[in-house]
Order: C-alpha cells, then structure tokens, then sequence
C-alpha cells in the first residue's frame, strides 16, 4: 500500500475553524494523514508557538510531509516557520501562488488567512499546492540559491 503523506496542520485561534475545515477536507482524501499540532479551540494563543510545535513536527519525517499553517491573515505564521532553517514557508491567497509556491519555490509549508475572505477557496488552493510538484532545471537552481544564502547566515 503506498504510504501517506503526512500534512502537519497548525493554527491559532484566529485560525482554529478554517483549520478544522482544512482537515475535515483532508481527511477525507486518500493520500492524506493529517497531524494536527493544535490550538484546539478559540482561546487566544500566540502563533509563533504553534508555527514552532508544526515545524519540529514536520522534522520528525521531513521526507514524507509537508505543513499547512493557519492564522488571521497569514503573515505571522510565515515570518515565525521561515526562521528555522529548511523551511520554505509561502504565504498563498489563491490557487496560482500555492500552486507555484511548490512548483517553482518548492516551498514544504503552506500559510492562510482565515481573516482574509477566501474562504470558498481553500479547498482549491490546499489542492494546488498539494498536487503541485517541483519543477528542475533554473527552478533548481535558484531554489539551491536559496539554500547557499542559508548557509550563508
Ligand atoms: C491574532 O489576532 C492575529 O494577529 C494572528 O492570527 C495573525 O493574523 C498574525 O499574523
């Protein structure tokens, strides 16, 4: 049988029930395991926590997952998991850009906006960027660009 990739999903309050809408679609897809690293209800808690518990998470299996992180618009959750190294978060409003986030940037973590009103969709940029595959050649090589300016920290 093959394998399930796994898809760490995380969120903050703001977040929390366009989250369990994300998982409520995932789960209900065959190539799908779904780790949810909470919050699990709409208490206020601060995103850089969560964005943390989802990447040390996604490094149990790095291979085989990938992340969708959720808050009021985004942003937050993209600034706090592309401070650790590795992780290529994309902040994506459309199917397009989710799409390409993976195509060209090869981007392993996906952020959304539950306040941004998107919400009819979600389900179709979670598809786009996950179908979506990395592309070679100058994609390649700039996404390797991107690495070496780690290193370079
Ligand atoms: C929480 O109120 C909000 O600031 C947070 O969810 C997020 O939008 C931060 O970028």
């Amino acid at each position: 049988m093959k394998k399930k990739i796994r898809i760490v999903l995380g969120a903050d309050h703001a977040g929390f029930t366009l989250k369990e809408d994300v998982k409520k679609y995932l789960n209900s897809l065959p190539d799908y395991q779904v780790e949810d690293v909470g919050t699990s209800n709409d208490a206020s808690v601060d995103y850089p926590d969560i964005a943390k518990k989802a990447v040390e998470r996604y490094f149990a299996d790095p291979v085989n997952s990938l992340a969708i992180l959720i808050c009021g618009t985004g942003i937050g959750m993209s600034i706090a998991a592309n401070k650790f190294p590795k992780i290529y978060c994309a902040l994506s409003y459309d199917s397009f850009t989710a799409k390409m986030a993976r195509q060209h940037n090869q981007a392993n973590f996906l952020a959304l906006g539950a306040r941004v009103n998107y919400h009819e969709e979600i389900t179709s940029i979670v598809s786009s960027f996950l179908n979506a595959t990395a592309e070679t050649g100058r994609h390649l090589r700039r996404f390797n660009k991107i690495k070496q300016l780690e290193g370079d920290k």
